[in-house]
């Protein structure tokens, strides 16, 4: 059995029982399955089939070095979202021409030092910053290769704050300019010191439907052909992030629908394919392990269960009211009881599962949240100079810490008095 599951009354990692890491380790702490993170990528690689594409793994998902170069051992490329995530993905050992740099607001000094790395493609928000990256490799006398990224003004039916796609979004070249924008490249798309190699969507995360991904496919598809028929020579398309997962059991279409989906709406382009999936490789193959602190009444009936893990180490149900099954790593056969789960900062929107029924919980139980190794971690802070959890990768029958957990010397250390 790969990942978490229940052995009995315990619930193990790739056969090992959390609580057994708990112990060891301390909590809060987030907990890896190599095996699961290895077969999400091969899933998704093979529902491709044989048709020419590339997984572009997402670091901002989760970019602890460990799980980064696990990614790259795998044969994944890299999507980086930042100067720095694109330096990580380097020490984990992506190569600059498997790395492809997003992001809606990169800073001159960002451009800077990106446009000599020759990336796989930088994908372009604007027409400024167009222009920004094409001054910078002219000074440098290089040749910057890019992707415009185009809002197709389609609703991926996720959290707002994690849709993209709408014009109302920031995100991308508006679809009505994105023509006038893509012909100032002249008829092949070089300009002296521009490439452009692609054109990108992204309509947002979370996406539980093929519909937006189809849609979205279908667009950026229709303006490759159109593109092509133009003379203009891409190299591939690439459609953002991967699928949502299924966080309460609901559906979710399998690997081989979306691939299929994405791949019946590019075939004709004759294009190879990127997609940059982030959540539907990491998401599912991490927990947080936290310790029950307290107990307290909260009503008739039921009590507040006070975690030593919240919003620092796990902002996802602050900020998106998002859900997560909370289960204890023992006990799980005892009589339920109903709780409301928090977390210990100095906040009411601290909450981590809402009107929750559970096993009886007592004070210093371990529970597990699940399906958190996606923008976990990755989102976690220091308020309430919490320090940041450690990690845990569990692999082949072992574990090993491959994040520390933060010291206040740590957090001091960028300080002084
Ligand atoms: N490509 C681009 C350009 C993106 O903006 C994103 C995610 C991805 C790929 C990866 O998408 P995925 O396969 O993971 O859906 N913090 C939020 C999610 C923010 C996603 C941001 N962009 C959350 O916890 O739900």
């Amino acid at each position: 059995m790969i990942g978490f599951a229940r052995a009995g009354d315990r619930l193990v990692c790739d056969g090992i029982p959390l609580s057994a890491i708990a112990e060891q380790e301390g909590t809060p702490l987030y907990v890896y399955s190599a095996a699961a993170l290895r077969a999400r990528y091969r899933a998704i690689d093979t529902a491709f089939g044989a048709y020419p594409h590339a997984l572009h793994y997402a670091l901002k998902a989760n970019s602890t070095l460990a799980i980064a170069r696990l990614m790259r051992e795998l044969g994944s490329a890299a999507d980086a979202n930042s100067i720095w995530e694109i330096e990580l993905a380097r020490k984990a050992g992506f190569a600059p021409a498997d790395i492809v740099f997003t992001g809606v607001g990169k800073s001159r000094a960002e451009l800077e030092c990106a446009v000599p790395l020759g990336l796989k493609a930088i994908n372009v928000e604007s027409a400024g910053e167009l222009s920004r990256i094409e001054s910078i490799a002219e000074r440098l006398g290089r040749v910057a290769r890019v992707a415009i990224r185009i809002n197709p003004d389609i609703d991926a039916q996720s959290h707002p704050h994690i849709s993209t796609g709408l014009k109302i979004n920031k995100f991308g070249v508006a679809r009505d300019t994105a023509r006038e924008l893509i012909e100032t490249l002249g008829p092949d798309g070089r300009r002296s010191a521009l490439k452009l190699v692609a054109v990108h969507v992204h309509v947002g995360s979370q996406i539980t439907t093929l519909d937006p991904l189809r849609r979205a496919a279908g667009f950026l598809a229709d303006l490759a052909a159109d593109l092509q028929r133009g003379g203009l020579a891409l190299e591939y398309v690439d459609l953002g992030g991967g699928l949502g997962i299924s966080y309460d059991g609901g559906d979710v279409p399998d690997d081989d629908a979306y691939a299929a989906a994405l791949i019946e709406e590019v075939r004709a382009t004759g294009l190879p394919i990127v997609v940059e999936p982030g959540r539907t490789i990491a998401g599912p193959a991490g927990v947080l392990l936290a310790r029950v602190i307290d107990i307290k009444p909260r009503d008739a009936e039921g009590d507040f269960a006070i975690l030593d893990a919240g919003m620092t180490e796990l902002m996802r149900p602050s900020l998106y009211n998002a859900y997560h099954r909370i289960e204890p790593v023992d006990g799980a056969s005892r009589a339920t009881r109903r709780y409301e789960i928090v977390g210990p900062v100095c906040e009411s929107s601290d909450v981590v599962g809402r009107d929750r029924t559970l096993p009886e919980l007592h004070v210093g139980d371990v529970v597990a949240i699940r399906d958190v190794g996606a923008y976990g971690s990755a989102m976690a802070s220091n308020y309430n100079r919490r320090p940041m959890p450690a990690e845990v990768l569990v692999d082949d029958g072992r574990w090993r810490v491959i994040r520390r957990r933060q010291t206040l010397e740590d957090m001091l250390a960028l300080e002084q008095p």
